[in-house]
């Protein structure tokens, strides 16, 4: 690790020992996650922690979660919900989804959280084809080759004032090579050339460091489109 990557560790927990504090819930969920296998690519405390606030500004009563792994950021929004919130999460891996689940009995959320299984582009389908009721945040997280599609669905799925939030957007900085061949980078590309040309959302994109190295969110805010006629 660079001598900058451990400085950006050591104040990632200084901020999350602050402001996250010990929570055996949420350590029980990481640790079950691990001890299954799985790997360590849930979002960091402090990010769990933004998604968290983020849902409670919003006064968020439907969250939509596209990559479940073993649910350790869906917790976190679940604690954000009233207690006639609902969150659908969805995951394509069996194995992750079974760890989940039993995170979230874990952790109590399980009566707020419905995982679906299954490629997450066919779940959103589902929704669509459902009349699903709007979503009022939506975080997206899964494979990152889909995001342009999981971001036309979010649109579909959401009204003016819900949020989305989409993770891994920076890559170690790779996002800025119009070259790469990696279909992850060249995926985020894609999805940063609609959200600038999209008229039903307004948006900007941070880049973080910290105990999951150098990415980045993109936050968008859906809006009523300007009428030209
Ligand atoms: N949001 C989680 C991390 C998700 S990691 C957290 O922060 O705690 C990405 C997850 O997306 C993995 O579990 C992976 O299995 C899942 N995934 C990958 N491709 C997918 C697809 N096509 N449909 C649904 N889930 C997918
Ligand atoms: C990967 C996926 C993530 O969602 C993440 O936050 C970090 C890494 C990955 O697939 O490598
Ligand atoms: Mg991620």
């Amino acid at each position: 690790m660079s001598d900058s990557n451990q400085l950006w560790t050591d104040v990632d927990h200084y901020f999350a020992e602050l402001f996250v504090g010990a929570d055996a819930t949420l350590t029980n969920a990481l640790a079950s996650s691990s001890a299954a296998g799985l790997p360590d690519i849930a979002v960091a405390p402090n990010q769990g922690k933004l998604l968290h606030l983020l849902v409670r500004m919003n006064r968020a009563r439907r969250v939509l979660e596209i990559g479940t792994l073993g649910g350790y950021s869906t917790i976190w929004m679940a604690r954000a919900l009233p207690a006639d919130g609902q969150l659908i999460t969805l995951e394509l891996n069996a194995k992750h989804a079974a760890v989940a689940r039993a995170n979230f009995e874990g952790a109590g959320v399980a009566s707020k959280v419905e995982l679906r299984e299954g490629a997450a582009l066919c779940s959103l389908q589902e929704l669509v084809r459902e009349k699903s009721a709007p979503f009022d945040f939506v975080f997206i997280d899964a494979d990152k080759a889909n995001i342009p599609g999981y971001f036309e669905f979010a649109l579909l799925l959401t009204r003016p004032g819900s949020v989305i939030v989409v993770d891994n957007v920076v890559r170690n900085g790779a996002i800025i090579d119009p070259d790469g061949s990696d279909a992850s980078v060249q995926g985020v590309r894609q999805f940063n050339t609609m959200v600038a040309a999209e008229p039903r959302v307004t948006a900007t994109a941070l880049q973080t460091v910290g105990v999951k190295g150098y990415d980045g969110f993109a936050i968008l805010l859906v809006v009523e489109p300007h009428r030209t006629a």
